[in-house]
């Protein structure tokens, strides 16, 4: 019975993760630690709490004390990885915590593995750690280039790309130098429940809803390849199941699109459901559709983000052929079930939005 460490698990791509893993394996012991930073939110764990097989425990990754007496004192065999800075934009703006956390702070996740799995008190147990990384580290495609392989040489553009590449290459090290028993998972952009609004999909939908205009940067012809978080982390499930010690698996979801179309996108299902439903356009009275017009009257094409990378795209031979992994959701039920979650948990969004769950945090945890 596994006994899992989850790194980051009050954020978007964790939250779903711990959610997913309580239903799916309701007798393993699930521990998250996460450092409740500006992407963190407990509100994202609600569901789990009362469930006697579920702990949470603030603190951060590059704490190697805190990470050693944790898998200690719980026999944690398993760690997954995803505590990290998250967001491109905000590594522009400021690149160091994207190197405490996801450079050094990864590192001092591994010594702590290594110390308790290798060579200290849980020495000779099978043991797991598992890293959550990103196909941004393979860098830009151009139109016509084939997708990402695992082969694909790193060739990270932004400082996050730059901090997760680091990350992925100590993982790397930590199995091929000391035999720690690892795995990585490079995977697309997510969408999906619980993703901080600064993200473009829940970005764009909650500023319909506001009648805030829609910054496109660019051209809006970059290309992302959209998989639903939870087809993510049933990926995740199948290579602590049945990943290779050492394995690196892409993960996709055969789903490019241009960042212009998916906002057309979005916004004509907005319409739609502002349209049909007068309760709905009443709770929401500045979005256009619900005056009579339609969403795309909030695109705005603005200056474009530093070094964007123009193309992703992800090749999934081998986590198809070694895993049997394939996407369960399509784009148009995705993103039905995101926008569908957004609409009914707007004190969720609110919250994160108007500062008022960090208040509270603050006064809860001293944060
Ligand atoms: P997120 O920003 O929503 O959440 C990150 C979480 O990590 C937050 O809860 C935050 O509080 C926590 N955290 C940050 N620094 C910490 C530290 N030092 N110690 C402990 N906890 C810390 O990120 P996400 O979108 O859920 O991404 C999770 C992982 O998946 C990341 O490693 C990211 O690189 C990777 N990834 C994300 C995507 C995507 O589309 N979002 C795609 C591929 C890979
Ligand atoms: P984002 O969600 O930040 O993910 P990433 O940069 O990790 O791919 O952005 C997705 C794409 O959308 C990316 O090409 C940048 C673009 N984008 C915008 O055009 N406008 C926005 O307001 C945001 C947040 C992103």
């Amino acid at each position: 019975m596994p006994r899992l460490l989850v790194t980051g698990g009050a954020g978007f791509i964790g939250a779903n993760f711990v959610h997913y893993w309580l239903k799916e394996h309701p007798a393993d012991r699930l521990v998250v630690l996460d450092a409740l930073t500006y992407a963190g939110n407990l509100a994202s764990l609600t569901p789990a709490e009362g469930n006697p097989l579920y702990r949470f425990v603030k603190g951060d990754i590059g704490d190697q004390a805190l990470v050693e007496r944790l898998l200690v004192e719980e026999a944690l065999d398993t760690v997954v990885n995803f505590a990290a800075e998250s967001h491109v934009d905000r590594s522009i703006a400021g690149p160091d915590p994207f190197v405490t956390t996801n450079v050094v702070g990864t590192h001092a996740l591994l010594k702590a593995a290594r110390g308790v799995w290798l060579e200290g008190p849980l020495a000779g147990r099978p043991h797991r750690f598992h890293h959550v990384s990103t196909d941004e580290v393979y860098g830009s495609l151009g139109p016509d280039d084939p997708p990402f392989t695992e082969t694909t040489p790193y060739a990270p553009n932004s400082p996050y790309s730059a901090s997760k590449a680091a990350s992925d290459h100590l993982v790397r090290a930590y199995h091929h130098t000391y035999g720690l028993s690892v795995t990585t998972s490079n995977c697309s952009n997510n969408y999906g429940p619980y993703q901080f609004p600064e993200k473009l999909i829940p970005l764009v939908l909650i500023n319909i809803l506001h009648g805030r205009p829609l910054p496109i940067y660019g051209d809006g012809r970059n290309i992302r390849d959209w998989l639903y978080v939870e087809d993510h982390c049933r990926g995740i499930e199948l290579i602590l199941q049945q990943g290779r010690a050492g394995g690196v698996y892409n993960i996709g979801g055969n789903n490019e699109w241009t960042n212009i179309d998916i906002v057309r996108y979005l916004c004509g299902i907005v319409d739609a459901l502002l349209a049909d439903d007068p309760t709905l356009a009443a709770r929401f009275p500045a979005a256009p559709p619900s005056r009579g017009g339609s969403a795309e009257s909030l695109i705005t094409f603005v200056k474009d983000r530093a070094g964007h990378d123009r193309r992703y795209a992800i090749d999934p031979t081998r986590s198809r052929e070694e895993l049997g992994y394939q996407p369960q959701e399509s784009f148009a039920s995705g993103i039905a079930k995101t926008v569908e979650w957004y609409l009914s948990h707007e004190p969720w969004w609110r919250a994160v939005m108007d500062g008022s769950y960090r208040q509270w945090l603050r006064e809860q945890y001293g944060a």
